[in-house]
C-alpha cells in the first residue's frame, strides 16, 4: 500500500540477537555476530582517529569488488576542524531538509523507534562539528552510460552492437549512467564500515548530501566526473553496539520463483 511518502514498508519484527546480547568488538570478532549487531552509530566521541586507523578502513575499502575490476573509488577523509565546521553547517541543514520531507513518521517504525532515531538525528546535528573523522565516498563516472551519451562513443557501439541493442541500451541509459558506479562504491563503503566496526569505531553511512550536493562538493573539491556516493561520519561510539531488527527472512526470501 502506498501513501504520501512512498510505499508501506514491511514491519521489522525480528531481533537479530537476543536483547541484551553482548556486542562483539575487535578483529577477532565473529562475522556473523558483527553483521547482526552493525547499528547505525550516530552518538560519538570526539577523540581524534589515529591515521594509521583511517588508512586501513580506506585500504579494506578498495578491497571489495568493482564493475569491470575499474577500481575507480576515491575517498575524502576530513579531520581539520575547520572543514568539518563547514561540512557542520551543511549537515544541520539538510537534516533539516530530511526532517521536514519525512515529518515525523516514517512508515513502518513505530513510535519508540522513531524517537530513538530521532534523537540520535538531533544529537548528531548538534555535535557534527566535534565529529573527529568524516569520510566522503566517491566513484569516477565513467560506466556505460557515459559512453552512450557521446556521439562517437554511439557510432562505434552501433558498429559493434547493432542499432537495435544500442538503441535498447540507450532505454536503460539512465540507469546504466549511475548504477555501475553506485554498485561498486557501495560494497567499498560497507568493507569501511566493517572495518571501523574492527577498530571499535562507530558510523553510519549517509546520503544527505544529495540534498545540498553542490555545496558539498565545492567544499569537498570534488572533481565533476566524480560522483559522491556516501558520506561517512566515524568515531569511537558513546553507546554500545547491539541487536539490529530487522524484517523476518520469510517475509524477503521467495524460493525458486517469486509467487
Ligand atoms: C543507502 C542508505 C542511505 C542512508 N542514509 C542515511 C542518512 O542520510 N542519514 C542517516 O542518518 N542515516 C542514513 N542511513 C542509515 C539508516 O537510517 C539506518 O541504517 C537504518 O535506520 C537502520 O538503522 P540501524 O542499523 O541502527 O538499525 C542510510 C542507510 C543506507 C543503507
Amino acid at each position: 500500500m502506498a501513501n504520501r511518502r512512498g510505499p508501506e514498508r514491511a514491519e521489522a519484527t525480528e531481533l537479530s540477537r537476543p536483547a541484551g546480547f553482548e556486542a562483539p568488538v575487535g578483529a577477532d570478532a565473529p562475522i556473523m555476530d558483527v553483521l547482526a549487531t552493525m547499528r547505525a552509530m550516530r552518538r560519538l566521541k570526539p577523540d581524534p582517529v589515529p591515521v594509521p586507523i583511517i588508512e586501513d578502513l580506506v585500504r579494506a575499502a578498495t578491497w571489495a569488488p568493482s564493475g569491470s575490476d575499474a577500481q575507480h573509488h576515491a575517498f575524502v577523509a576530513v579531520t581539520d576542524r575547520d572543514q568539518m565546521a563547514r561540512l557542520a553547517e551543511l549537515w544541520v541543514d539538510v537534516v533539516d531538509v530530511y526532517r521536514s520531507l519525512m515529518g515525523t513518521v516514517v512508515p513502518g517504525v513505530d513510535d519508540e523507534r522513531h524517537a530513538r532515531m530521532a534523537d540520535a538525528l538531533e544529537y548528531q546535528a548538534e555535535h557534527f562539528a566535534d565529529t573527529p573523522l568524516v569520510i566522503a565516498a566517491c566513484y569516477q563516472r565513467s560506466g556505460a552510460g557515459s559512453a552512450l551519451r557521446s556521439p562517437r562513443a554511439g557510432v562505434e557501439l552501433a558498429r559493434d552492437l547493432g542499432a537495435r541493442r544500442l538503441a535498447r541500451l540507450a532505454r536503460g541509459g539512465l540507469a546504466a549512467s549511475s548504477l555501475p558506479e553506485a554498485s561498486s562504491i557501495y560494497p567499498a563503503v560497507q568493507n569501511l564500515l566493517l572495518a571501523a566496526r574492527a577498530h571499535g569505531l562507530g558510523a553510519t553511512l549517509t546520503i544527505w548530501h544529495l540534498f545540498r550536493e553542490a555545496d558539498f562538493r565545492r567544499v569537498l573539491g570534488v572533481p565533476r566526473d566524480h560522483g559522491i556516493y556516501a558520506l561517512i561520519p566515524i568515531g569511537y561510539p558513546l553507546g554500545r553496539f547491539g541487536p539490529v531488527r530487522r524484517r523476518p527472512v520469510d517475509d524477503v526470501l521467495h524460493w525458486d520463483r517469486w509467487s
